[in-house]
């Protein structure tokens, strides 16, 4: 329920009585929480004191996030979940492997041990912990880990990059797209970067979109700004009738049509290179996808996408999007606060609600619009519509 404050700026200490009951609590808790002697009570009381704690953990993994984000990129930049990946080591022989001194090395072990990646089995015995295990099997997520030095380049002013805009960031640079483009769009060496961590990062969502919705119904599934083509390979996979379509960039295109002719895959595909904005789409599909498409853009130019899709699509196609989307569910909140912060620097985009994306949707004329619950709401939600 979303309430009316009697004025957009802060509240003077005489319309205080005007808010509502539930926020003239709040604001009585929290002039409790900022009172040391409320803090020093707590602390002595048992089952308090266990709540505080939680409170200042939480806040302590906020405030040392960073620190605590380069012990993964240390973790990934020198193969230690690699090398941990089906045997124990000790501290010794890694100190070889990886080429790090013992002693110093010991105090990666020792953060990656309390972060929940290694286990100390006995002294300076290592082996992965479950994030551990993750990380050493899902190159995704190694890649994405590698790739936020970008981004953490981009943020270490965030007040400055919140009053000035992303003009000149490293992502705006690196997601050539989002800059203006020319006719025949970015060149092949502008879009290698952002392709390879689409297509290494895609076993995850891949697995939470073809888990959620049903497409073993269509005969011809198209993937707009489908990247690589490793979507419409894990469907392909997953549902061996299925005709594969893809549209994406010129330079992307041809990616593609490399990457799955290599799958073996060239028979079942037909590829288009062009902008999705304004070239006309291929029509013969019944099941369009956007994965990870409309959160990159602005809702002009989403509104651009959408209206063009109608324009080319026959009407009964079904349309599936797919991505982080901003919810209720722990995993949807983060992702949006994640995001939120990833698409300024990038300089276009947003984590949608499902809410905001069905309205788009509607706007451009879809109707039947339906959101889907995935298994993990932090990698993708869908919203599912008719043309
Ligand atoms: C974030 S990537 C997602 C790729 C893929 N769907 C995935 O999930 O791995 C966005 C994709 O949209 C494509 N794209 C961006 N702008 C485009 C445009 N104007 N026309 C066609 N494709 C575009 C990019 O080249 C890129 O492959």
């Amino acid at each position: 329920m979303s309430t009316r404050l009697p004025h957009a700026d802060a509240v003077p200490v005489a319309g205080m009585a005007a808010l509502p009951l539930r926020l003239r609590l709040r604001l009585w808790r929290n002039r409790l929480v900022a009172s040391p002697g409320f803090r020093r009570l707590i602390a002595r009381l048992p089952l308090l004191r266990a709540i505080g704690n939680r409170k200042a953990n939480d806040l302590f993994r906020l405030t040392g996030g960073f620190i605590f984000s380069q012990v993964l990129l240390a973790g990934v930049r020198l193969g230690l979940y690699e090398a941990l990946a089906g045997a124990p080591a000790t501290t010794a022989l890694l100190a070889t492997r990886l080429g790090v001194p013992e002693a110093r090395l010991r105090v990666l072990l020792r953060a990656n041990g309390s972060l929940g990646l290694l286990v100390e089995a006995a002294p300076d015995l290592w082996l992965l912990d479950d994030a551990g295990v993750i990380l050493a099997a899902d190159r995704g997520l190694a890649a994405m880990v590698l790739h936020h030095a970008m981004l953490y380049r981009d943020l270490t002013e965030p007040d400055r990059l919140l009053r000035d805009g992303a003009a000149q960031t490293e992502l705006r640079h690196y997601w050539a797209y989002v800059r203006e483009m020319g006719q025949q769009g970015p060149d092949a060496a502008a879009v290698e970067g952002y392709s390879l961590l689409m297509r290494e990062s895609q076993t995850m969502m891949a697995d939470c979109i073809l888990a959620s919705h049903d497409f073993s119904q269509y005969q011809t599934l198209l993937d707009v700004g489908g990247g690589d083509g490793a979507f419409l390979a894990a469907a392909a996979a997953a549902h061996p009738r299925l005709s594969l379509c893809l549209f994406d960039l010129p330079a992307v295109a041809e990616r593609a049509a490399r990457h799955l002719t290599g799958l073996g895959l060239a028979e079942r595909t037909h590829i288009h290179g062009g902008d999705f904005t304004r070239d006309r789409l291929p029509a013969a599909a019944d099941c369009v996808t956007l994965v990870r498409v409309l959160c990159d853009h602005d809702d002009s130019r989403v509104a651009a996408i959408l209206a063009n899709l109608h324009r080319s699509l026959r009407p009964g196609t079904r349309l599936v999007v797919a991505e982080a989307m901003d919810g209720p569910a722990e995993g949807a909140r983060l992702s949006a606060a994640y995001f939120g912060l990833y698409f300024l620097a990038m300089g276009s985009g947003r984590c949608r609600s499902a809410r905001e994306i069905a309205d788009l949707l509607s706007a451009a004329g879809f109707h039947s619009i339906r959101t889907v619950a995935t298994a993990n709401p932090l990698i993708a939600t869908l919203v599912t519509a008719k043309r």
